[in-house]
């Protein structure tokens, strides 16, 4: 077996992280060695240590996550910050080839060049107090937070600025993508702040035309939100502006056949205290108990949009959403009563044990367009975060649901088990991992089989022997089908995206 590494050339490489000795018993140690940055790219072929990997499975997964949160003594503030670095797992014919390769933003460039942190970030300070932080605008694009594959091109996301195209046989950076023009904007003064608009790291497909929708939050004295599309192939087709009634944070949104919808949270955001520098954006948020959420519809075809308030409540990702009838909206989201603001210092135990994070659990909002009235009740008792669904299924009514799931008990920051989540049961059905952590449960259906069939696959990372494993799943009953090992760990990443060949 071809188990070669093939070393990358660039010089940023200085050696293949160390296996650390003894395994942690307390998760939040756990939890720190898995943030430990990643120092080597490889390309192997991994060993499959456990059963084998199905024929029907043939394709390429990708995944995005923080490769380092820190460089050189430098600690970044959040793991939110940490530099962007895909990985990549070619299935074909039972055997699994596997690539890591970290973005080559600007920002990684230059702080891989100067061995120390210099760019501020979404929770982190330039080390030096408030003069090395006064006046910088410019913050580090992590192009940490997804992969998004459309039109046959390969981008890594980040919500607060462009995508980045990426080879997807190499993971080579090819460069800034601005969506064939989309990205630009249109007044001088905005390009003189940023030359993109931002574009979300959860954009989706309209399984039926393939059309992207995607959007961005564009910040100044008038916030404002962009709405973009693109076609099946690729190419552009609108860009579109939507008054914001306040700045909000925006990770994610719901495609309907016939909406976009958006959950604009009761945070305060002082954005003058950011961007000169007096505090990082996270430190700037601030819940505002006047407010509660605002539910933002947009129509596709560009009627008039509505804003409803419902109860306040804080949403990093929805399951799933669609239209019931031609009067309610149905959006089963992951709901928090609270936030958590704040820098984490991901590599301490210590700070990561101060570190509380509300319950993530699946609430079933509907939307009543007629009387502006928002329902809402708790669907499924549990607490789970990045959920996956069918993608046959996204804008109609989903049933099957995989999410990363904190056991009752369980209060650390990370997720040790995989949920799955029967939305019309209501019932769930978790495999504790513990203390192992397994990253987001990507659902690959199998062509032509119903939605709950095929495979899960996450790179789960192991406590005790400080390695990630490439972990296949049964998507009906989350029995293991195969493990391979890798010859390295790679930290508690986000989101991915797997490309059937
Ligand atoms: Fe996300």
């Amino acid at each position: 077996m071809a188990n070669a590494s093939m070393r990358s050339p660039d010089p940023w490489i200085h050696g293949r992280s160390e296996a650390l000795a003894g395994a942690p018993s307390d998760p939040f140690e756990v939890i720190a060695r898995a943030y430990a940055p990643v120092q080597d790219e490889v390309d192997v072929e991994v060993p499959i240590t456990f059963g084998a990997i199905p024929r029907d499975l043939s394709g390429t997964y990708f995944r995005n996550g923080p490769g380092r949160v820190s460089i050189g003594g430098d600690r970044y503030g959040h793991p939110f910050d940490g530099d962007g670095m895909v990985v990549r797992f070619a299935f074909d014919e039972g055997r699994v080839r596997y690539r890591n390769r970290y973005v080559r933003t600007r920002g990684f460039v230059d702080e891989q060049r100067a061995g120390r942190m210099l760019y501020r970030g979404f929770g982190s300070q330039r080390p030096g107090g408030l003069l090395a932080n006064l006046g910088r605008t410019r913050f580090k694009n992590a192009a940490n937070t997804s992969v998004l594959w459309h039109g046959g091109v390969l981008r890594a996301l980040w919500e607060g600025g462009a995508p980045h195209r990426i080879d997807p046989r190499t993971l080579e950076t090819i460069g800034v993508d601005d969506l064939g023009g989309l990205l630009r904007p249109e007044r001088a003064i905005e390009r003189a702040l940023a030359p993109e608009h931002a574009f979300t790291a959860h954009p989706a497909i309209d399984p039926r035309s393939g059309e992207l929708w995607g959007f961005g939050v564009i910040g100044g004295p008038r916030a404002r939100l962009a709405i973009y599309r693109l076609d099946a192939e690729g190419a552009p087709i609108e860009r579109r502006f939507v008054a914001l009634p306040r700045l909000a944070f925006v990770h994610d949104f719901v495609l309907t056949e016939r909406f976009l919808v958006f959950l604009l949270a009761p945070i305060a955001f002082d954005l003058a205290r950011a961007i000169v520098g007096l505090a990082s954006p996270v430190d700037a948020l601030r819940r505002d108990p006047s407010l509660g959420t605002t539910v933002l519809v947009v129509p596709r075809d560009g009627g008039a949009l509505r804003t409803i308030e419902a109860r306040a409540g804080f949403v990093f990702h929805h399951v799933a959403g669609w239209d019931e009838g031609t009067r309610e909206i149905v959006i089963d989201t992951l709901r928090m009563d609270d936030f958590e603001g704040g820098t984490i210092d991901v590599l301490d135990p210590a700070a990561l044990r101060r570190v509380r994070v509300p319950r993530a659990v699946p609430t079933r909002m509907i939307v009543d367009l007629a009387t502006r009235r928002v329902r809402e009740e708790v669907h499924i008792d549990a607490d789970v975060e990045l959920p996956t669904i069918d993608p046959r299924r996204r804008t109609r009514p989903a049933r099957i649901a995989y999410a990363v799931a904190r056991p009752s008990g369980w209060s650390a920051i990370s997720h040790p088990a995989i949920a799955r989540l029967d939305l019309a049961s209501r019932e769930v059905h978790m495999r504790d991992l513990a203390p192992d952590l397994p990253g987001e449960p990507l659902y690959v259906p199998r062509p032509y089989a119903p939605e709950g069939e095929g495979y899960v696959l996450t790179i789960v990372y192991r406590a005790e022997t400080h390695r990630s494993e490439l972990w296949v799943l049964d998507a009906r009953d989350l029995s293991t089908v195969a493990r391979a090992t890798l010859p390295h760990h790679v930290p508690l990443g986000f989101h991915g995206t797997f490309v059937p060949s």
